[in-house]
């Protein structure tokens, strides 16, 4: 299989040995603490499931400045978004040791023990360097900067040991999985070509579609289907209806056995083309081959290149930095001519007109209105399932 990215063993922060972690609990009751940002607490449970493998915490503020800057650590290792933990105010110092408590559970219980290695404070400067190479910009009606910027300027770094995670396993039982598990699951069905699909939507036809060619284009023995099931900026589709219309979607519409649908328990960043990198990482230390990047991968708005998220790995990632491969979709859309989903560069006698396509805030009004999305768009299964939400959405609002 596939080597975990920087290591050849995964290494997830979760302490997985009982005895250990109720011991490590008990012990979390008596420290001092500090209670995280959602952003930080994203960050300790990927650290926690092996996403993040080979890192062993938070990023001091070297780190930060280098992978902002070039996509490696101080260290040397290719990694492409700082992995931080930044607070308004830290009354403690280096040495000691504190449970970090969990934004995201009422009553902020602990989510994981961090040695404190370093307590900095940013300057406006560093700030603005970091969010300007993460980002590409600093407007803060970016919801990424939005929230990079409001968590505070005081950076406390270390290696963590991590307790459980969070909401996710809780609220999303049959779908959040770590990456060790999703390894797992890869050998166990024997397959060596596996092919990720990222997402943070319900899946239209041309997800779907990009998924098939994808698959039959790298010869991928199966697909991996990887919802985001962190926090998302206001207007996106929650989680559970999504994960409802994807398995909707994969028990209908594809071979039996080809897919893993599976989440990850990270909150959106919006960062566009540095995330996509990101997104290669993690999906490389979940077991997989291939990650499909397609149109304005992770983007938001219009701050990035339509196809900036493929130009990155061609042009800022080097040779060998990472073993998973890129599937580099085309835009996809049924096409009118041909009566199926295609991709644009397979099809150049097109017109415009002869696509279907919707915005998203289109698809949006379409759905508040309760009409029903055009077949060609949306599976009707799946669409009777947005248009539920949609409605009771409404009712409740
Ligand atoms: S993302 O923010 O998680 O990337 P989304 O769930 O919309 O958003 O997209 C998942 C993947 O599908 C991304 O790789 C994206 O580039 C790709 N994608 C979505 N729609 C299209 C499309 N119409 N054509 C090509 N690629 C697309």
């Amino acid at each position: 299989m596939i080597k975990p990215h920087g290591a050849t063993k995964l290494r997830p922060l979760y302490v997985a040995c009982d005895e250990q972690r109720r011991s490590l609990e008990s012990e979390a009751q008596g420290l001092p603490s500090l209670k995280i940002s959602s952003a930080s607490a994203a960050n300790a449970v990927m650290l926690g499931a092996g996403y993040f493998t080979p890192l062993s915490g938070f990023m001091d503020q070297r780190d930060l400045a280098s992978v902002a800057a070039t996509m490696h650590t101080a260290d040397g290792l290719f990694w492409p978004v700082p992995v931080i933990n930044l607070v308004q105010q830290c009354n403690y110092r280096a040495g000691d040791r504190i449970a970090l408590r969990d934004p995201n559970i009422d009553g902020n219980p602990v989510l994981a023990v961090l040695d404190i290695a370093a307590v900095e404070e940013l300057s406006d400067k560093d700030l603005e360097l970091a969010t300007r190479s993460i980002y590409g910009t600093l407007d803060t009606n970016h919801p990424g900067v939005k929230m990079f910027s409001s968590q505070g300027r005081v950076l406390v770094s270390g290696p963590i040991m991590v307790l459980n995670y969070s909401y996710f396993a809780c609220a999303y039982p049959a779908t959040f999985r770590t990456a060790e598990q999703i390894r797992a699951d890869i050998s166990e069905r024997g397959w060596n070509r596996v092919v990720a699909f990222q997402t943070r939507n319900p899946m239209h036809r041309a997800h779907e579609e990009l998924c098939k060619i994808a698959q039959a284009t790298v010869d991928a023995d199966g697909i991996l289907i990887h919802m985001l099931l962190g926090q998302l900026k206001p207007g996106d589709i929650p989680a559970d209806v999504r994960d409802a219309a994807i398995r909707t979607m994969v028990d209908l519409y594809f071979p039996a056995n080809s897919v893993i649908v599976a989440g990850y328990g990270f909150d959106m960043l919006y960062a566009g083309p540095r995330e996509a990198v990101l997104h290669a990482v993690f999906r490389q230390n979940a077991g997989c081959t291939h990650l499909i990047v397609g149109r304005d991968h992770a983007g938001v708005g219009d701050y990035y290149g339509a196809f900036d998220a493929q130009t990155i790995f061609r042009d800022q990632v080097p040779d060998g930095a990472l073993d998973i491969q890129i599937f580099e979709a085309d835009h996809t859309a049924y096409s009118r001519k041909l009566d199926r989903v295609v991709m644009m560069r397979d099809v150049p006698d097109h017109e415009p007109q002869d696509f279907v396509l919707l915005s998203g805030t289109r698809v949006r009004e379409m759905l508040s209105a309760g009409e029903a999305l055009p077949p060609e768009f949306a599976r009707p299964e799946v669409a009777q399932i947005l248009m539920q939400h949609y409605q009771g959405w409404q009712a409740g609002s």
